[in-house]
Parts: C-alpha cells; sequence; structure tokens
C-alpha cells in the first residue's frame, strides 16, 4: 500500500504578498500548513520522471561509517530563472559538474535534509514524518532564496528513488539507509545575489554508528566562548555553514577528551543543543514538579522531528509535564547538586536517542545520571524504533 498525503493550496495570504501561499497537508489525522514562496503551480512533478538505470551497480559492504558509502543511484532536479523546473531524473550515483564560481561553494548558498528508511519486521520499507523535513527543507529554501517545490512531489520522487535502491536497506534492526535531501544554488557568477539556476539532488547512504563508538553515552564541552547560532540568524534552517563553522570548536571538545560540543547561548548560558541534536533535561524542576523540558524554537534551534515526536509522545502520556521552556547551565548545575536531574540526552535522526553521561565546563568535569535500563530515554527510544520498524502502527511512517 502507498500512503499519500493530501495537499491543498488555499488561497493568497494577502493581496500585499501575492506570492505567499497558504498550504495544507495532511499526515494521517494530523494537519500541517505552511507557507510557500512563488508559485505553487512552478514545481518539477514526480508525473514527468525520468529514470537511467545504472549499468554497473556496486556490491555492497557489510558494515560501514555513517555517510561514506552510496548507493547505485541519485534523484537530480534542475532549475533555471528562465524555464523554471525541469523534469526529474534518476541517475546512476555520479560526480556533479560545477561551475567554479557557483555561489554555493563561494557564499554557502545551499541547504540539506536528514532523514532514514527503516525495514520493517515485516520486510516493509517505512519513512518517518517524512513531511515535516519536506516541510523544514522549503523554510531553509525560502531563507536561502531558493526557488519554491512542491513539497509532495519531492517526497514522490524520494520514494521512486528508495524503491529503485531498496535493496540498500539494511535487514537490521540497528542499521538503516540515510537520505541526504540537498538543494544548492549554481548561479555561475560571484555577485552576492538570488541564485538564477539551482540544482536539488538527493543520495541515499548507508548508516553505520553516528558517533563511532562502542558507549552510547555522550560526553560534552561546554564553553560560551563559541556560538553555534544567534536571534536573527540561520540556526533553525538546515545550511551547511551552520555545521562548517562548528567545526573548530568540536575539535577543541575533541581536545578535552569530549565527543560533542554543547552549545550554549547568551549571559546567562543558555543551554540549546549538542553537536548536531537536540537537547532535553528530565528532572524535577525549581517548582518541585516532575519535567521533561527542552528549548523552544525561538530560532537559535533546529526544529528537529526527533525532537518533535519526544514532545509529541510523551504530551501523550500525560505522566509528567512537558515544556518548551528556556534552560541554563545554572539551572542544570543546581539540580545536579540537588539530585534533582534524573537524565539528560540529546535527540536527533542520526542517533535518535543519546543520553549525556558528562560535561566539562567551567573547569570542571560534570557527571551526569544515567541508567542504562528503565530510563525515560530508553522507553523513549523503543517506542520510536517500534514505531519506525512497524511494530507499532502509527500515522507517522510512510509506506514506500
Ligand atoms: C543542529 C541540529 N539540531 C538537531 C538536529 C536533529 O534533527 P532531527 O531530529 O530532525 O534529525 C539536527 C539534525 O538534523 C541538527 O543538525
Amino acid at each position: 500500500m502507498i500512503k499519500r498525503f493530501n495537499f491543498q493550496v488555499h488561497s493568497f495570504i494577502s493581496q500585499q504578498h501575492p506570492r505567499l501561499w497558504r498550504i495544507s497537508c495532511s499526515e494521517g489525522e494530523k494537519l500541517y500548513t505552511t507557507t510557500m514562496a512563488g508559485s505553487c503551480t512552478g514545481s518539477f512533478k514526480a508525473a514527468d520522471l525520468v529514470i537511467q538505470l545504472s549499468s554497473s551497480p556496486k556490491i555492497k559492504p557489510d558494515v560501514v561509517d555513517f555517510g561514506t558509502v552510496f548507493t547505485d543511484h541519485m534523484l537530480t532536479v534542475e532549475w533555471n530563472a528562465n524555464e523554471g523546473w525541469q523534469a526529474p531524473l534518476i541517475r546512476a550515483f555520479r560526480n556533479l559538474s560545477l561551475h567554479p564560481a557557483c555561489s554555493a561553494l563561494h557564499y554557502g548558498v545551499q541547504l540539506f535534509e536528514g532523514l532514514m528508511v527503516y525495514r520493517g519486521d515485516d520486510n516493509r520499507l517505512r519513512l518517518f514524518r517524512p513531511i515535516l523535513n519536506m516541510n523544514r527543507m522549503a523554510n531553509s529554501a525560502e531563507r536561502a532564496c531558493l526557488p519554491a517545490f512542491d513539497q509532495s512531489e519531492l517526497l514522490e520522487c524520494i520514494r521512486r528513488l528508495i524503491d529503485i535502491d531498496q535493496d540498500w536497506v539494511p535487514h537490521s534492526d540497528s542499521a538503516s539507509l540515510y537520505i541526504r535531501p540537498t538543494f544548492i544554488s549554481t548561479e555561475p557568477s560571484l555577485g552576492v545575489k538570488k541564485p538564477t539556476s539551482a540544482l536539488l539532488y538527493v543520495i541515499l547512504c548507508q548508516a553505520g554508528s553516528y558517533f563511532n563508538t562502542e558507549m552510547r553515552v555522550l560526553s560534552l564541552w561546554a564553553d560560551p566562548k563559541y556560538t553555534r547560532a544567534w536571534k536573527g540568524g540561520t540556526g533553525d534552517c538546515k545550511m551547511g555553514g551552520n555545521y562548517g563553522g562548528t567545526l573548530f570548536a568540536q575539535y577543541e571538545a575533541a581536545s578535552y577528551g569530549c565527543q560533542q560540543v554543547l552549545w550554549l547561548y547568551g549571559e546567562d548560558h543558555q543551554i540549546t543543543e549538542a553537536g548536531t541534536m537536540n537537547i532535553f533535561l528530565h528532572w524535577i524542576n525549581d517548582d518541585g514538579d516532575e519535567e521533561l523540558a527542552t528549548p523552544p524554537l525561538d530560532g537559535i534551534i533546529l526544529p528537529g522531528i526527533t525532537r518533535q515526536s519526544i514532545l509529541d509522545l510523551t504530551k501523550k502520556w500525560d505522566e509528567f509535564k512537558v515544556s518548551e521552556r528556556y534552560l541554563t547551565m545554572g539551572q542544570l548545575y543546581s539540580a545536579l547538586k540537588q539530585q534533582r536531574l534524573k537524565e539528560m540526552f540529546g535527540s536527533g535522526t542520526a542517533c535518535s536517542i543519546c543520553p549525556v553521561g558528562s560535561i566539562v565546563y567551567q573547569g570542571t568535569n560534570l557527571q551526569l545520571p544515567y541508567q542504562e535500563k528503565h530510563s525515560l530515554s530508553s522507553r523513549i527510544t523503543t517506542e520510536l524504533a517500534d514505531i519506525q520498524h512497524g511494530r507499532s502502527p502509527s500515522d507517522w511512517t510512510y509506506l514506500v
């Protein structure tokens, strides 16, 4: 069975903004609305897909590091300002040919997404809430001044690509195939300006261990001298510059024996994200209430699909307070000293959920409580994995 989403274009938002449309999309029983810049009718269509199969499929390695081995095919869709979107093409995986002045290379006019396809116990392939990735990609594209596209058409093209490379999806509960939609400006000139040509492409790769570590407990390094994102910036979009710019701090974290940076913000050292994960605290808060808390989406937090799913899931349980609120290192430190901290964990597609074991902060190595079994993080991990692998029926999954 192929599950499809219903997209509806409701209206122009206003006469003042005739190029902004309100779009709604239903995923199971849920309805999402978003705005899209540009004309909706100007998208590529999955029905126009051209497929050129590879004549030399690769031999699949057994175990690989995350993001190093790619499947046999890729999806490409070209756009230019004169002719609009071209027909989407699935072809053999290959290098791109880019003009040396291309503004994706010079000014980082580009963005990407990341989602997984899981093989279920029933051998069927499932995507997890992919429309949320399509929404986030459309938001990043608008911020990057890249052209709008119909999210359901892209999702259908991705579904066809996965179908073609389906043998690459591991027969395993612990491994899956990672999907990397990418959108770059191919503007062949050095002026800093809105692109007149662009390339959207999607590649698939095997997802082994993301953190390359046996111990699934993270060590973090927190120093306010580095900032991942700031108010009014692009930290809430998946643009490459947000990531390349963090490498330097990441290597300083490693020099302290830590795996990831805990990104702080502002004078009060607000806790924002860890590496490329959203962050959660499970604690007894200052008011004495049991609470699961994560920072709010105020522009400096990437709106993670796993983050949203954890909030949705735990709110549905209705067992403790679930909040989007500001959290500071001072609050974390007090809770730790007063034994009110139950657990801290990061969340993201690549790692799912990762408990935090320690934080190096202001010359101290804070040791955080963590239980391998019967913790909130292990319960959430199991519930999400059961949905992703089809063991628990859910309208969050999308069959390939
Ligand atoms: C900065 C950042 N935060 C959080 C996340 C987690 O997002 P998701 O759950 O959608 O993978 C990611 C990964 O995409 C990220 O890059």
